[in-house]
């Protein structure tokens, strides 16, 4: 078991978000809301919620916006404090006092794995967290930390969603032992396979642990490749050495990433809350004997 509890999360939020274009022209995907929150506020509270406390974004030119969620708006507090607006001061407030965050910049987006590697300095020589902003995972337990029970120090862990066969062309699915149902012992991955190739109906979706070695091997492939440095080579390397881990999670993921999935998380949502349920309900009724 781990002796050192996973205390760092890398946020990579420096992509471009083209498949909304053109709102990501000027507004950055991971604000666009679920009901009255920002995308990428689903994901921190899910990851403060197992224990996290350095929250690190790796952004790029023009997503202040995303930064700025979290940090005071001292203006907007004020207002909010004369005008007795005390639920909404309240809720900014428990926004910034949720975590600290620090954003580091990836100026060329060179791909995940190049993205993560910009958070080194900010985390250090520590096993670390990496969370995807556009899966959004509805748990009872955070999803990440469901990632950590059990883990061992040294060891990556990702989280894995069984998938229909048909399905398995839209991910990069495990290979490996299944030590129970719902874990495995990753031996490889494969990126995108047709369903008569694939080797499991396991998924990979965006939670990861990862060990402090993985920054030198994340070095070692920006030295030697000319495109994109991929996440997935570096925790191929570890699965190589027996230690990666596939942990199905217990819970629905979002994938906000198209418009369609965020729609779909955004009633998800809005049916939840007590307040909204009956006006959605009613609103989806409508729309469907249009
Ligand atoms: P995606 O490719 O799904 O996101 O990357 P994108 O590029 O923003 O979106 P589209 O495809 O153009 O619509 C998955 C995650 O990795 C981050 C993205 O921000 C996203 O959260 N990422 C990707 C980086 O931070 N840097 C990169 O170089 C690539």
């Amino acid at each position: 078991m781990s002796q050192h509890p996973v205390r760092a999360a890398v946020f990579p939020v420096a992509g471009r978000g083209t498949r909304f274009l053109p709102v990501t022209k000027s507004v950055p995907k991971e604000v666009l809301p679920i009901v009255d929150r920002p995308c990428i506020e689903y994901v921190v509270t899910e990851a403060v919620a197992a224990g996290i406390e350095q929250i690190v974004f790796v952004t790029a030119e023009g997503k202040d916006a995303l930064v700025d969620y979290f940090r005071p708006n001292h203006d907007l507090e004020a207002y909010l404090e004369a005008t007795g607006k005390n639920v909404a001061l309240s809720q900014i407030q428990e926004v910034v006092r949720m975590a600290e965050v620090i954003a580091v910049r990836q100026d060329l987006a060179l791909g995940l794995g190049h993205a993560v590697l910009q958070a080194k300095e900010a985390v250090g020589d520590q096993d670390f967290a990496v969370l995807l902003g556009d899966d959004i995972i509805d748990a009872e337990r955070p999803a990440i930390g469901q990632l950590m029970e059990g883990r061992r120090d040294g060891q990556a862990v990702v989280a894995l969603m069984e998938v229909p066969r048909a399905d398995t062309r839209k991910y990069g699915v495990c290979a490996g032992t299944m030590l129970s149902p719902t874990r495995m012992a990753v031996e490889a991955m494969v990126e995108k396979p047709l369903p008569e190739n694939a080797p499991s109906n396991f998924a990979i979706v965006g939670r990861y642990i990862l060990p402090a070695d993985t920054w030198s091997r994340l070095e070692a492939t920006q030295a030697g490749a000319g495109g994109e440095i991929q996440l997935t080579d570096a925790i191929a390397q570890l699965a190589a050495q027996g230690r990666v881990i596939g942990q199905v999670f217990d819970g629905e993921r979002f994938d906000t990433g198209n418009v369609v999935g965020l729609l779909r998380a955004s009633l998800h949502f809005a049916l939840k809350r007590p307040d909204l349920k009956d006006a959605v309900q009613g609103l989806i009724h409508e729309m469907a004997s249009r």
